[in-house]
């Protein structure tokens, strides 16, 4: 596919066609109403999305393995900007558990006069570009990523999908101390899930029982993701996702930059991480 139908620009990122069209993102941005009891999952592409997507709905059902074992991960918690989030998401009963990739400036106009909570999900940039350089290789629907160098060059020029890693973070991390928004890190939740989800229940108004938090823990293992045919993507279709290749849940792991990285192309991006970064009171992923 030619790169102009594989990509749209809305508000100069680059989002793929096939989930995404104009009135998608025009009706997510001007017409969706946010609800106050509304709970988004905000992540940065290839930043644990689909493990909060299995987090969340399992706090809600407390720990009751139903939701997950039986409804596939984009239905659970819809896509806002997706050409299906106006039908999944419009008459959706309260709460509404909803995913983005949205900067901060382009969330709902409604959002920023409603008391909505959002999971923001960050991870660190070196190896959400890692995943996302084999996410472009096993899906067909998005762009051809080129060489892992050609990849890195796209990646700090934000010239891939949903844009610049700095211009996502930068938008939302000035907003961490308000009572509604609540970051998590990919590192945290693999390296203490407990203390997530008790951080989680707090934030969400939601006691989980000790046997809810040990089903949870247990549940959202990436050995146990990954058998989960509601979650693991193996209804797409091959066509469009070729998990022969490599899976949708890949590695699960903090640092496979460093199998990936070159010196000198970890040298490079720390140094426009820097100048990015630079006046910005983000104390993770500096090296
Ligand atoms: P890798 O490609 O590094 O394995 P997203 O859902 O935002 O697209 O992010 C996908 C990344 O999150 C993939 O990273 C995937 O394996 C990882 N992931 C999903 N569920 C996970 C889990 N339970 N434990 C660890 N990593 C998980």
């Amino acid at each position: 596919m030619a790169e102009e139908q594989v990509n749209i620009v809305f508000e100069g990122l680059l989002l793929p066609t096939h989930v995404h069209s104009e009135e998608s993102l025009r009706y997510a941005r001007e017409r969706f109403h946010v609800r106050d009891d509304d709970v988004f999952i905000v992540t940065y592409p290839k930043s644990g999305t689909t493990w909060m997507q299995e987090i969340l709905p399992l706090i809600y059902s407390n720990g009751d393995l139903t939701p997950v074992q039986t409804i596939p991960n984009w239905q659970r918690v819809p896509w806002l900007e997706q050409k299906t989030g106006k039908s999944l998401l419009e008459d959706r009963p309260s709460p509404r558990l909803i995913t983005t990739h949205l900067t901060y400036h382009l969330m709902p106009k409604s959002f920023n006069t409603s008391k909505a909570k959002v999971v923001y999900v960050t991870r660190n940039p070196k190896d959400a570009l890692v995943s996302s350089f084999h996410y472009h290789n096993l899906a067909t629907f998005l762009d051809n990523p080129g060489t892992f160098e050609e990849f890195i060059q796209k990646f700090l020029a934000g010239n891939v999908m949903f844009g610049s890693w700095f211009d996502h973070i930068k938008s939302w991390w000035p907003r961490k101390d308000q009572d509604n928004i609540l970051f998590i890190t990919y590192e945290d939740l693999l390296q203490d899930m407990r203390s997530v989800l008790l951080k989680l229940g707090e934030f969400l108004g939601k006691q989980l029982s000790d046997d809810a938090i040990e089903t949870i823990v247990a549940q959202t293992k990436f050995s146990n993701m990954r058998q989960n045919k509601m979650s693991n993507y193996s209804f797409v279709p091959k066509e469009l996702m070729d998990q022969e290749k490599t899976n949708f849940l890949r590695k699960g792991i903090s640092g496979d930059w460093k199998n990936h990285f070159t010196t000198a192309q970890t040298e490079h991006f720390n140094s426009v991480y820097s100048q990015e970064m630079k006046g910005v009171d983000f104390p993770f992923y500096k090296d």
